[in-house]
């Protein structure tokens, strides 16, 4: 998606240079086109020999060093760029774009691009919070710039604290998801959409309980991918070990019955509904307080059916688009064909999760999508972010009235 598209890296001097060579390299691993322009202070920390490399380009640095004369340089940059990325952002910087400052090739370059600049800021944590910095950060958001927060943790000035610059693959991220967002739109823009994720936990005592091998990276995906195409994106989770997707308003729950209790909570707001979590299909009847003891050589522990989530919500549905999903081993039509048509769905994603590269904990899938019309779409092992795409893109089609 960033294939061809001109990026022009603006690295101050910090520490986190070091991480602008790893962004660099990621870039144009990912196909675009980079350039970089280096304030003096950045090359005290690496040299721009160094971004040379990684970008393939000329690295700029000083103002009246022009190589074309055919152009003004710093001209000849701003306007090149599709996207102008200023990481690290040091205090320093943001202080001087804030007031308009133009004294070296960096920022005399972005005080003359016309293109979208994303900041991000990398300091010390009370640098950060200084209240003058705090400004500066707002009259440029309030100019239309856009930041890329600092995340917390461990600073090179040995405080822990937010400060440090975001790490290059959540750039990367982000980046790809401007253009994506530039090339496709937001088909999806202010439709609401609720995912269900992950397993449930079903407790035994305070130490046991049963669960299932859900990861939550299948409708991680849905989340993120549904966010991306512009929805207002909720995600229900059960306990997964996986960072939440950004951009996603997130509701963690641990049972059945707490998925029950929020899923039906949101319902009546939603326009789509994909409920691709592995919800436990019995509970002990009996929870204890405190931690049985292995008293017998033998334990019956008395299940009970959980509230089935989906089926009540075919039965309660109005307009709303119901998606489920089929976790199989065997009969994989049959029982996804059964469970479209006893719980009112309008898709269902079948997988058999004994297919290797499908199904629980993977990377990717193998699924076959079904309609009401039980026309079916069977789909190549892809990754789970592809299944996601695809299953949306269906989505879309019966939000649109349109059947395939
Ligand atoms: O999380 P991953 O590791 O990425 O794995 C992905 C996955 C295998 C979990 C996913 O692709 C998947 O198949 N999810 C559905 C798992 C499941 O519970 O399937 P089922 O056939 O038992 O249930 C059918 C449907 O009813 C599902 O949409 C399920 O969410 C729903 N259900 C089930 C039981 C219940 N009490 N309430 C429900 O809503």
């Amino acid at each position: 998606m960033i294939t061809g598209r001109k990026i022009l890296l603006c690295v101050s001097g910090g520490i986190a240079v070091y991480k602008a060579a790893a962004l660099t390299s990621k870039l144009i691993q990912a196909g675009a086109e980079v350039k970089v322009i280096m304030s003096d202070s950045a090359m005290e920390f690496v040299s721009p020999l160094t971004f040379q490399a990684l970008s393939r380009n000329d690295v700029f640095f000083d103002t009246f060093d022009e190589k074309n004369s055919k152009v003004i340089a710093h001209i000849d940059l701003a306007d090149w760029a599709d996207l102008v990325l200023v990481a690290p952002a040091t205090a320093n910087i943001i202080g001087k774009l804030a007031n308009g400052i133009a004294d070296n090739m960096l920022t005399t370059t972005l005080l003359a691009t016309t293109a979208k600049v994303w900041i991000a800021p990398a300091m010390n944590v009370h640098m950060y919070d200084n209240p003058a910095v705090q400004k500066n950060i707002q009259t440029l958001f309030e100019y239309g710039y856009e930041f890329i927060e600092p995340s917390e943790g461990f600073l090179a000035c040995g405080y822990i604290g937010k400060g440090r610059l975001e790490e290059p693959e959540k750039i990367l991220a982000l980046v790809t998801n401007y253009f994506e967002k530039q090339e496709y739109g937001e088909p999806l823009k202010n439709v609401k959409v609720l995912i269900t994720a992950g397993p449930t936990r079903e407790k035994v005592d305070p130490v046991r309980y049963f669960t299932n091998h859900s990861s939550g990276k299948m409708g991680y995906a849905i989340a993120e991918e549904a966010a991306k195409l512009g929805a207002d994106v909720t995600l229900i989770t059960g306990p997964t070990s996986i960072e939440f997707p950004s951009s996603v308003h997130v509701i963690a729950v641990e049972s059945a019955e707490d998925m029950y209790q929020e899923v039906m909570n949101y319902f009546p707001k939603t326009d789509v509904i994909i409920k691709s979590a592995a919800v436990a299909d019995y509970r002990p009847v009996m929870t204890y307080d405190q931690k049985m003891k292995k008293d017998h050589d033998h334990l019956v522990i008395e299940m009970e059916k959980t509230t089935d989530i989906l089926k009540e919500l075919g039965r309660q549905k109005t307009d709303q688009i119901l998606v489920g999903f089929a976790a199989e081993t065997n009969d994989l039509e049959q029982y996804a064909k059964k469970k479209l048509e006893s719980k009112n769905l309008d898709l269902i994603v079948a997988n058999n999760i004994t297919t290797e590269g499908a199904g629980f904990g993977t990377d990717t899938n193998i699924v076959t999508i079904y309609d009401r019309n039980l026309a079916k779409t069977e789909l190549p092992l892809m990754s789970k972010t592809e299944v996601a795409r695809k299953l949306l893109e269906k989505v879309h089609c019966l939000l649109k009235g349109v059947h395939e």
